[in-house]
């Protein structure tokens, strides 16, 4: 069922049960975190391997401190800039977070998320959150109530509508790696804003595979119908042009029938094409099409995020 009642949402959680829950990124699938049972459910429900940990969230940075060994001052710094909003850090846990959650990491991954609803959510609730992306593992992340409906609605009792969500990216994830601030997902926050308050950074993520390593599997986000990136006039040869399916940042082929195509944003806005990149994803994969051929944007700004998602949809 998709409603607007957080306190149902919060008695559901209270009693061990999933809901799944809006933020600024994307849509969680959430459960409390200090509950294994309810831990070990999301695992089940997304169909997500056991080894791949999950992100808790909790309403705001003073909340943080009982759930972490240490707090170091650079990660501080980025939190009291960026947090609540999409960033993570990676963060030596306390004895409070279950194995379940780290996947046996000595490291707990915590956001505070900035949406309403979700800070009204977690302001109720005497426990963090746990909650990965709301959607079966590997396919496309949720940015509507509906998209979660579309496949979870059967398996969950309550999805808490807070609208599409604004930023429509998952968050950046960082944590230290030898003392060097690292980079293990881009996300929601650019790299730029992140190197403005704390200088260089590295980043770590790129093509990994290794499932015990932090940020995301390869292949990832992506959709049903494959998903190439390119220029669409080299799959013309290949393909007839009414079943190819077109994703552009700013301008649409004259070649391809026009409800094919989807602009992430003909303006040329990177908060507007990371909002629309998912639930356009989604469409293409809804027609019936042989292929969908997807344009890089620039490597700036956002635009570093949504390349790193289209890589991982056409890996
Ligand atoms: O924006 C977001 O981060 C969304 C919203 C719902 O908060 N959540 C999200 O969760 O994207 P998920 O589970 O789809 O992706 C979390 C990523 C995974 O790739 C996981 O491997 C990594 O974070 N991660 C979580 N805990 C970790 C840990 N302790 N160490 C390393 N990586 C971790
Ligand atoms: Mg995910």
């Amino acid at each position: 069922m998709i409603g607007k009642y957080t306190k149902y949402a919060a008695d559901l959680l209270r009693r061990g049960q999933l809901v799944a829950i809006p933020t600024e990124t994307v849509y969680g699938l959430a459960g409390n975190a200090l509950d294994v049972k309810a831990v070990s459910e999301i695992f089940s429900v997304k169909q997500r391997p056991s080894f791949d940990p999950l992100i808790i969230h909790l309403p705001d940075v003073a909340s943080i401190e009982a759930y972490v060994a240490a707090f170091p001052d650079a990660l501080l710094e980025l939190a009291r800039k960026f947090m609540p909003g999409p960033l993570t850090l990676l963060l030596p846990r306390s004895s409070l977070i279950p194995d379940l959650i780290t996947a046996g990491s000595d490291r707990v991954a915590i956001r505070i998320p900035s949406h309403v609803v979700a800070q009204n959510l977690l302001h109720q609730l005497d426990f963090p959150l746990a909650a990965p992306s709301a959607n079966p593992f590997g396919y496309i992340s949720p940015t509507s109530a509906e998209h979660v409906a579309q496949q979870l609605g059967d398996k969950i009792p309550y999805i808490l509508d807070g609208g599409p969500c604004v930023v429509g990216l998952e968050s950046t994830i960082v944590g230290m790696e030898q003392n060097e601030i690292t980079v293990y997902r881009k996300g929601g926050i650019p790299l730029e804003a992140i190197e403005a308050v704390i200088g260089k950074v590295k980043v770590r993520a790129h093509s990994t595979s290794n499932p015990n390593a932090p940020g995301m599997l390869k292949s990832h986000y992506a959709p049903r119908i494959p998903l190439r990136i390119g220029e669409v006039e080299t799959f013309l040869k290949k393909f007839p042009k009414d079943r190819i399916g077109v994703l552009s940042f700013r301008k649409f082929k004259p070649d391809i029938p026009k409800a094919h195509q989807v602009c992430l944003s003909q303006s040329g806005d990177y908060k507007e094409a990371a909002q629309n990149l998912f639930a356009s994803m989604r469409y293409l994969d809804s027609l019936a099409l042989d292929l969908i051929v997807a344009e890089l944007l620039p490597e700036e700004d956002l635009g570093t995020a949504i390349n790193d998602r289209l890589r991982r949809a056409a890996a």
